[in-house]
């Protein structure tokens, strides 16, 4: 990482606010996304899950330490990262481990039924209705690490379910979430009966124009969104979009290409600067 976007965040008190990010210089907006999306890729390989890599167990981001973590085999999973140098710290949330031959995957499968309000497949029996609460889980330990270090400024992030954790989380609690290609929030909220007071800039959530997740969001999130023209731009996606369900082929396909973690790496180190849209303020 150029040592400008570093120093980008080098004594800051607190986290710059969203909105100051999105218009802001490239080095201020890199300066973030940059360590935010390697501490994202920690949260799936040094995490239990089929994405697990021993080197990445004890791995850090330059200028940060790994603060206490949630690191169950099969259950809500996350990091935390404190500022070496510095106030800020840190929340990243674990999004779906989608091989589901493992407990892991069966795990986040279930939650995300949970989440969705959907019927529970069968296998969902084997854990217990504590381990799928991801969301009660993530408040837990947001509610925890704030206590423990009370002057820190904090920022949550994750991709995907790790997104939602950390823009649900995030409202609740009023700190900002800047996550990585979101599903869609609302419904969630709605669900719970949630009355949370979001503005545009509670929350940030950035996608690949083409991932199937951003078309389901579509006026469902709790704030702003940027969107990156797409690697690979995939004909298929167009059609994906009128309809997004990810049980069509062509969803499939289209997901398949744009929402896993490594396309999205592949955005931020291109280092072209996503466009980013306004969001209604209500939840
Ligand atoms: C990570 O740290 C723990 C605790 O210090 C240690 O037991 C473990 O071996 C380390 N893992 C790796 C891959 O170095
Ligand atoms: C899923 O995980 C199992 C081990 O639990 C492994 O054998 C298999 O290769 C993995 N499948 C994929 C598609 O990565
Ligand atoms: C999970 O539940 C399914 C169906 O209820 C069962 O067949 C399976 O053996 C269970 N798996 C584990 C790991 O307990
Ligand atoms: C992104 O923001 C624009 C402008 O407010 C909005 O129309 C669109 O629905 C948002 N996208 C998502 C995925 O929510």
């Amino acid at each position: 990482m150029p040592r400008a976007f570093l120093d980008a965040l080098f004594s800051l008190v607190a986290w710059p606010s969203l909105e100051s990010l999105v218009d802001g210089s490239d080095q201020l907006f890199w300066g973030v996304v940059q360590p935010l999306s390697e501490m994202t890729k920690l949260s799936y390989t040094a995490t239990w899950g089929s994405y697990y890599r021993p080197y990445a167990q004890n791995a850090t981001v330059t200028g940060w330490r790994r603060g206490p973590e949630v690191n169950p085999e099969a259950g809500m999973r996350a990091l935390s990262f404190l500022q070496t140098d510095g106030s800020l710290g840190v929340i990243a949330f674990r999004g779906t481990d989608l091989n589901s031959s493992g407990i892991s995957g069966q795990a986040d499968a279930c939650a995300n039924e949970v989440l969705g309000g959907d019927k529970l497949s069968e296998l969902c029996g084997n854990f217990s209705t504590h381990q799928l609460d991801y969301y009660s889980r993530a408040m837990e330990f947001a509610e925890e690490l704030a206590a423990r270090h009370p002057s820190t400024s904090w920022l949550f992030t994750g991709h995907s379910l790790g997104a939602e954790l950390a823009s649900l989380v995030g409202a609740l609690r009023a700190v900002p979430a800047l996550g990585f290609a979101a599903p869609p929030l609302k419904p969630v909220l709605r669900r719970k009966h949630l009355q949370v007071t979001v503005t545009r800039w509670s929350s940030l959530t950035l996608y690949d124009e083409h991932d199937p997740l951003r078309f389901q969001s579509k006026g469902e999130l709790l704030g702003m969104n940027c969107s990156w023209p797409s690697t690979a731009p995939i004909p298929g996606c167009r059609a994906c979009e009128a309809d997004p369900l990810l049980t069509r082929e062509v969803c499939q396909e289209c997901f398949a290409a744009t929402h896993t973690f490594s396309n999205y790496l592949k955005h931020v180190r291109k280092g072209t600067r996503p466009t980013c849209h306004g969001a209604p303020m209500t939840a």
